[in-house]
Formats: structure tokens, sequence, C-alpha cells
């Protein structure tokens, strides 16, 4: 994968040079690429002067750092039990249908990556699809199809 060095260093250089500033560092390269392609970690460790496992250490350790591709777009399903008993499943395999993946996958174009997750805390609006870390309530297969619809042109509201 291409790296642009110039805004790594950017990025390195807004933090400052030491150990402590991996985690902020690495946060804003995944923001950059919605993930952590491993030519970074090269790059942050020589630039800050560390040990590259001490770099690997830190991006395996956290759960919201991704060391595989993601999409552009990241599609969260609720199943939890109340999104799920309200058609959670049906919902996740419509999106997986019109996109071609399974939930934890990402397509090939890297345009949408699926994910599950058990419960986001607000219930009663279930069952509930997250689009970019956009909430959306009382979902349906055929809401979802049009919502994606819209992600896809870039016409969401
Ligand atoms: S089960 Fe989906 S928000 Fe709680």
């Amino acid at each position: 994968m291409e790296i642009d060095t110039k805004k790594l260093e950017e990025i390195i250089g807004k933090y400052g040079k030491c150990k402590s500033t991996v985690i902020p560092i690495l946060q804003d390269i995944q923001e950059e690429y919605n993930w952590l392609p491993e030519e970074v970690f090269e790059i942050v460790a020589q630039e800050l002067g560390i040990p590259l496992m001490d770099v690997y250490g830190v991006a395996t350790f956290y759960r919201t750092f991704s060391l595989k591709p993601r999409g552009k777009h990241i599609i969260t399903v609720c199943l939890g039990t109340a999104c799920h008993v309200r058609g959670g499943q049906r919902i996740t395999e419509t999106i997986s249908r019109e996109l071609g993946i399974n939930p934890g996958e990402t397509t090939e174009d890297l345009k949408f990556t699926l994910e599950t997750v058990n419960c986001l805390g607000c219930c009663a609006i279930g069952p509930i699809v997250v689009v970019d870390g956009e909430y959306y309530g009382g979902m349906t297969s055929q809401k979802v199809a049009s919502l994606l619809k819209k992600t896809r042109g870039g016409k969401r509201e």
C-alpha cells in the first residue's frame, strides 16, 4: 500500500517524538486511512526512535485499532437482544447481500466495512444501524437498503 510519508511526518510532528505519543499518533493515522497499514509501524518506530515491537504492541493491544483494511464507510448493526428480536439479523443479512460481504469484512473497493455489535445502549429505538458514527433507529431491511444507496451515492443526510 502506498503511504503518504509527508502526511505521516506531519502527524508525528504534531505530537512530538517520544514513546508516550504512540497512541495519539496511531489514532490520527487510523483516522487518515480508516485502518493501520503495516507499513506505518516502521515509519512511526523510526521517527520516534523506539523499537518496532513497541509500536506493534500498542496497535494490537487496543481494540480500537484495526490492522485489517476497513472501508471508507463503517456500517455497524446492533445484534443485542432487543435489536435482534426486532429484526437485527434480517437487516444484517440484507446489508451482507447488498454489499456482498459478511460481518467483519470489507468490500474489495474499500468503500464499506460491515460490523456487528452487542447493544449500543439505546435499545428503545432499535433495531439500530450506525453508519459512520450516525445512529439510525427503527431500521428495517427496506430502510437500510435505501440508506446504503444514499451512502454509496454520497447523498446521506
Ligand atoms: S440491543 Fe441494540 S441498542 Fe441495545
